[in-house]
Parts: structure tokens; sequence; C-alpha cells
């Protein structure tokens, strides 16, 4: 038997021993079936529609390219804990090897998390971020979403771009201030309290005035970001000036209003979002948004599969993902406008990752 092939035999060997798979690493050909249980907290969300579509294509790529058979089961909790708490039960009675939560109500974790503690099958938490002591409660968690911060300092951003281009386009009474009002997401969500907060404080903080007009939560959805806008409309007429919102669902029912409103160009508020949802980079295109700032679903689903694959077949995280202190990845955003919509809505499609 020549060197290479007692080297090969040597690692066929050892990775029996260690009960390692064929999958990922190729060392033999037996294939094994991993599985994958993905919670949902509402099904009908755009963006989570869009992180799930993207979590689809993946993984079909991957199974493509690797040796093994990855099963992804997705299963909706329509807003409901009880729903959630059970879809749980049965990934874990079933025996997945990784179960990805999108939680509807993150502050409440801690039940998931020691049940899957007991049965020892790894977590991987996505865009709704359990609270820092929950993540705390066990080594085998981990959480993949966006950088909230910074997705609100880049709508302030876009914000003054407009100001600063053309004054009294935006600054449409000419008194030096920007009259605002905010559509706030799900109360609760981190996502939500931190855009609100930061939004306005970069704008605060590059030595612009602001003045609020009014600020609620329409839930991240179009219909009731509608709602509170056509009401706004009555109430504040022309003196909006700007309309910050924490994703684009919300800006775009907030469009829709102005649009029933028939509001005039003249008046027409800038409106932001963040999402980059497609219909949104259409409103961009079309100037009824101003900007918005893309959370990327790819980018965030790339993360999920890797780290959940990686989990199920023993490989290393750091190799895979980017992940900061074992357990967090954030990933960036981008400033999304007019000058450069065109990159994002020819974005080509997935086509393989390692
Ligand atoms: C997104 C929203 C989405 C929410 C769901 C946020 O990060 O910006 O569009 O509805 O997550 O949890
Ligand atoms: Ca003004």
């Amino acid at each position: 038997m020549n060197r290479v092939k007692k080297g090969a035999l040597f690692l066929v060997t050892l990775s029996f021993l260690l009960g390692l798979t064929s999958c990922g690493n190729k060392i033999n050909e037996e294939t094994k079936e991993i599985k994958i249980g993905v919670t949902l907290y509402k099904g009908n969300d755009t963006f989570i529609n869009d992180i799930r579509k993207e979590i689809e294509a993946l993984v079909k790529n991957k199974e493509e390219a690797e040796v093994c058979k990855i099963t992804i089961d997705f299963v909706d909790a329509n807003g409901s804990v009880i729903n959630q708490g059970n879809q749980i039960d049965r990934f874990i009675s079933r025996e997945y090897d990784v179960i990805c939560v999108n939680l509807v109500d993150r502050t409440a974790a801690a039940t998931i998390i020691d049940k899957a503690k007991d049965a020892d099958i790894p977590l991987v938490f996505f865009n709704r971020e359990p609270v820092e002591e929950d993540m705390n409660r066990w080594n085998k968690l981990y959480y993949v979403g966006a950088q909230a911060e910074q997705s609100a300092r880049m709508q302030g951003n876009i914000v003054i771009k407009a100001f600063e281009t053309d004054k009294s386009a935006v600054d449409k009474n000419g008194d030096g201030k920007l009259q605002y009002v905010i559509l706030e997401g799900e109360l609760g969500h981190q996502d939500a309290a931190i855009r609100t907060e930061y939004c306005v404080k970069s704008v605060m903080e590059r030595g612009f005035e602001l003045e609020r007009l009014a600020d609620e939560s329409a839930n991240w959805q179009s219909d009731q970001g509608n709602e509170k806008m056509t009401n706004w409309i009555k109430e504040f007429g022309n003196s909006i000036e700007v309309v910050f919102s924490n994703n684009d669902e919300m800006a775009l029912g907030a469009v829709y209003a102005l649009k029933t409103a028939q509001v005039p160009k003249e008046h027409w508020p800038v409106v932001v979002g963040v999402d980059g949802i497609n219909e949104a980079l259409e409103a961009v295109k079309d100037g009824t948004m101003e900007g918005t700032v893309l959370s990327d679903t790819q980018v965030q689903a790339t993360n999920i599969v890797n780290i959940a694959y990686a989990l199920a077949i023993g490989q290393s995280l750091e190799e895979v993902s980017p992940i900061r202190n074992g357990k967090y990845v954030l990933v960036p955003h981008k400033e999304i406008t007019k000058e450069n919509i065109d990159d994002f809505i020819k974005r080509p499609k997935i086509k393989e990752i390692k």
C-alpha cells in the first residue's frame, strides 16, 4: 500500500472512530441526513419571508454541492408563543440536529433554551434577539441579526443628504428645522427600539434641528403604517417634512396614505425605510421614497445556514462565520437611494456558498 492510500485509510478510520460523517468533508461515501428545523414568528412578514426564501435557496445549493442530504422544515408560529413552544417540542422529539428560532417573544426564550439544552440540540436565533441573560444560559446558542444602530444612522444620513442637496425641498416651511414623524416597529423588538432612538439622534448629533410631530408603533405592518399616516396627514396637513419608518412595509403604508390624500409633489415628505424589500426598491426608484437601508437577507440567511450546518456536522464555527463573543453575527447594512438603486434592483441571486 502506498503512502497516499495508507493516509486515506487512516483518515477514513479516524473519521469513523470520531463519528464524523461524509457531510462537509467527503472523507467517505456514506451519507447522513441532517435535519434542521426553523420556526418563524410570523410567516406572512415580508422580511421574514425573504429570509426564508434565501435559506431555502442556500440549502438547495449546499445540498447539491455536498454529499449529504439536508432536510429543512419551516413552521409558522403565527404570532403565538404557545404554537412556537409546541413546534420546538416536536423538533426536539424528532431529534432535529439544530433548531433555528425566530422568536415570537424575544424576552421569553428561557423555556425554549432549557428544553433544547436538555436535549443537547443547539439553537440559532435570528432577527428577534433574545435578551443577554437568556443568551448566557447555555454555550450552544447563537444569534444572527442586523446592526440596528447602523441602520438608523444610515436613515439619518439619507435625510441629511437630501436636505443638503436641496434645503427648501426638505425644510418646506423654511424654519430651519425638520418636522418629522416616526413609524415604529413592534414594541419590544430590539430593531424597533434602537432604530427609533438613533434615526433622530444621529441627525441631531450632526447639528441639525428636528421637531417631532408624532411617533407611534405600526407593528411593522403596511396597513397600520397607512392608517397612522392617514391620521397624521389629517392632523398636521403639509407640515410633515420627514417620515422615519423602522421598516419598509410601514414606509410603503405611509406612501400609500400620501397618494390617497393626493399630497402634491411639492409637499411630499422625505420617506425613509429599512430592509430593502422589492416594493420599497421600486418606491425609491420612482421617488416616492427617498431611500431605504438594506438589511441583507441573503447575508443573514447565509450565516444562519452556515452556522446550522456547521453545528450539525461538528465543524468549527470560526471557519464559516464571523462570530462575535462566540455567539453573535451582526450583519452590516447598506444605504440605498436613487443614486445606487439600480445596483440593488438588478441584484444577482445567490449562486453558490462555500
Ligand atoms: C425588520 C422588519 C420585520 C421584523 C420582524 C425587522 O428587523 O426590519 O421588517 O418585520 O424584523 O421581526
Ligand atoms: Ca421645517
